[in-house]
C-alpha cells in the first residue's frame, strides 16, 4: 500500500506525546500533576446541556444547512460583532465543528501552493502543519520576552512580510499567555494592509480574560474586509469535546468555507448548534468558569514564584503560563529543557509541555521555557504540584 506523499508534511500536536508519558507514569502507580493539556476539567454549564437534550428530544438529529442553522449564525454574528465593535450578519458566519477547522479552511480557501504564510512561533502547532500539508511556505515569526510577558518581534515580521500572502495572528496567545499592546496590534494591521495580507485572527481565547477587555484586529480600520476570525465555544463554555465554533469572515470567503463544509462534514451536529444558541442566549455559566480559572492562575503564579530559577509574568488572559526556566535547568545541571521536563515528571509528578512543543526553536534562542496549562488541574493540586517542584529544584 502506498500512502499519499503529502502525509509526510502533516504535523500533529506533539503535546499529546507528553500526555502519553504522563499517563504511563500514572499507570505505574505514581502521582501526576497534569499541567500539560489545554483541556478543561470543569463541567459545561447546565443550561447548555439541557438545551442539547431538549433539541434531541425535539428531533434536531438530522442534516442541517452546511453553514450552520440560521438561529446560531444570527446569534454568533450578534455576539462576535458586539464584543468587537463590528457590524456582522449571519452571512458572515460559517459554523464549524470546533475552532480548529477554521485554520485548515482558511488555508484551503486562501493559500495557493508556494504562497508564504506568516505564523507565530512559539505558537499553536496546527498552523505550521496545515501550511506545510497544503504546500505553502511556512514563515514563522518570533516573540521576545518583555516586562509584561511577551511581544511580537515586529522587526522580523516587517522583514518577512514581503514574502507573504497570508498572516496568522493569535491574540490572546497559546502558549505564551500574552496579548498585543494597542501599538503592537496597530503595527501588525499596518503591515497587513501595506502588504495586502489576508489575516486569520485566531481568537480562541478572546473571552478568557481576568481583567480588561479584548480587542480584535478585525475591528481596526481597513481590517474587517481582510480578516477571518476563528471563534470557538470550546474554552469559554468548557465545551472542548462538543466540537462547536465558527469562522466569521467577509461574505465571499464565508461562502467558500461553507462549500468546503459541504465537502468535509456536510454540517455541524444540529443539536450541538441548538445548545450553542442557548450558550449565547444565557452565557452566565462562563463567568463561573472564569472565576475558577482565575483562582487557579493565582495559585499557579504564586507556586511558580517559589521555584528557584523560574520567572513568570502574570497573564491577564488564556489559561497558560510560559515561565522562563533557564536558571532552574542550569541549577539542576541539565543540558536541555526536555531533560528538565522528563526529570520533573519522575521526581515530582509535575507534567508540562516545553517550548519545543510549539514549533522549532529559532537558531538564536538561548533561553529555556516551559508551558503550564492550569485548566485541567484543581487549585489544590496546583499548589501541591508546584510545592513539589520547588522542593526538588531547591534541593539541587
Ligand atoms: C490557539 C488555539 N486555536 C485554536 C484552538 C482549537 O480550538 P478547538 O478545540 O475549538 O478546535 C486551540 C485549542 O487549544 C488553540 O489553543
Amino acid at each position: 500500500m502506498q500512502l499519499a506523499e503529502r502525509l509526510d508534511r502533516l504535523g500533529t500536536e506533539t503535546a499529546f506525546a507528553v500526555s502519553q508519558a504522563a499517563n504511563d507514569w500514572a499507570s505505574a502507580g505514581n502521582r501526576v500533576y497534569p499541567f500539560h493539556l489545554g483541556d478543561i476539567n470543569l463541567p459545561t454549564p447546565g443550561n447548555i446541556v439541557d438545551a442539547m437534550n431538549a433539541a434531541i428530544a425535539d428531533g434536531k438529529t438530522g442534516y442541517c444547512p452546511a453553514a450552520g442553522i440560521p438561529a446560531l449564525r444570527e446569534a454568533l454574528a450578534d455576539d462576535i460583532g458586539r464584543g468587537r465593535g463590528m457590524e456582522l450578519s449571519g452571512a458572515n458566519i460559517v459554523v464549524q465543528p470546533g475552532g480548529k477547522p477554521v485554520i485548515t479552511k482558511f488555508i484551503q480557501t486562501l493559500m495557493n501552493p508556494g504562497d508564504g504564510v506568516l505564523y507565530p512561533n512559539p505558537g499553536y502547532p496546527i498552523y505550521e502543519s496545515q501550511i506545510d500539508y497544503y504546500g505553502g511556505r511556512a514563515l514563522p515569526y518570533r516573540y521576545h520576552e518583555t516586562e509584561a510577558g511577551f511581544g511580537i518581534d515586529l522587526e522580523q515580521l516587517r522583514e518577512l512580510a514581503p514574502q507573504a500572502r497570508l498572516l496568522i495572528y493569535n491574540n490572546l496567545q497559546n502558549p505564551l499567555g500574552c496579548e498585543s499592546t494597542p501599538e503592537e496590534m496597530a503595527e501588525i494591521a499596518r503591515i497587513a494592509i501595506e502588504h495586502d495580507l489576508t489575516v486569520l485572527s485566531d481568537e480562541a481565547y478572546f473571552e478568557m480574560r481576568y481583567s480588561g477587555t479584548s480587542t480584535s484586529i478585525a475591528s481596526l480600520p481597513g481590517m474587517a474586509e481582510r480578516t477571518v476570525i476563528l471563534y470557538t465555544f470550546s474554552k469559554k463554555f468548557a465545551m472542548t469535546g462538543w466540537r462547536l465554533g465558527c469562522a466569521a469572515a467577509p461574505v465571499p470567503i464565508a461562502e467558500q468555507i461553507a462549500k468546503i463544509n459541504t465537502n468535509d462534514e456536510s454540517c455541524t451536529t444540529h443539536f450541538v448548534q441548538s445548545a450553542g444558541a442557548e450558550a449565547l442566549r444565557d452565557p452566565s455559566g462562563a463567568a463561573v468558569l472564569l472565576a475558577e480559572l482565575e483562582r487557579r492562575r493565582d495559585a499557579a503564579v504564586a507556586g511558580l514564584a517559589a521555584v528557584p530559577g523560574v520567572s513568570c509574568a502574570t497573564p491577564e488572559s488564556t489559561f497558560y503560563l510560559f515561565p522562563n526556566v533557564t536558571a532552574a535547568v542550569e541549577r539542576m545541571g541539565l543540558s536541555s529543557v526536555s531533560e528538565f521536563s522528563t526529570a520533573a515528571l519522575r521526581q515530582t509528578g509535575v507534567s508540562f509541555c516545553t517550548r519545543h512543543h510549539f514549533g522549532s526553536a529559532q537558531p538564536d534562542e538561548t533561553e529555556h521555557y516551559i508551558r503550564l496549562a492550569y485548566s485541567g488541574i484543581s487549585a489544590d493540586d496546583i499548589e501541591a504540584g508546584l510545592r513539589a517542584l520547588a522542593d526538588w529544584v531547591g534541593s539541587a
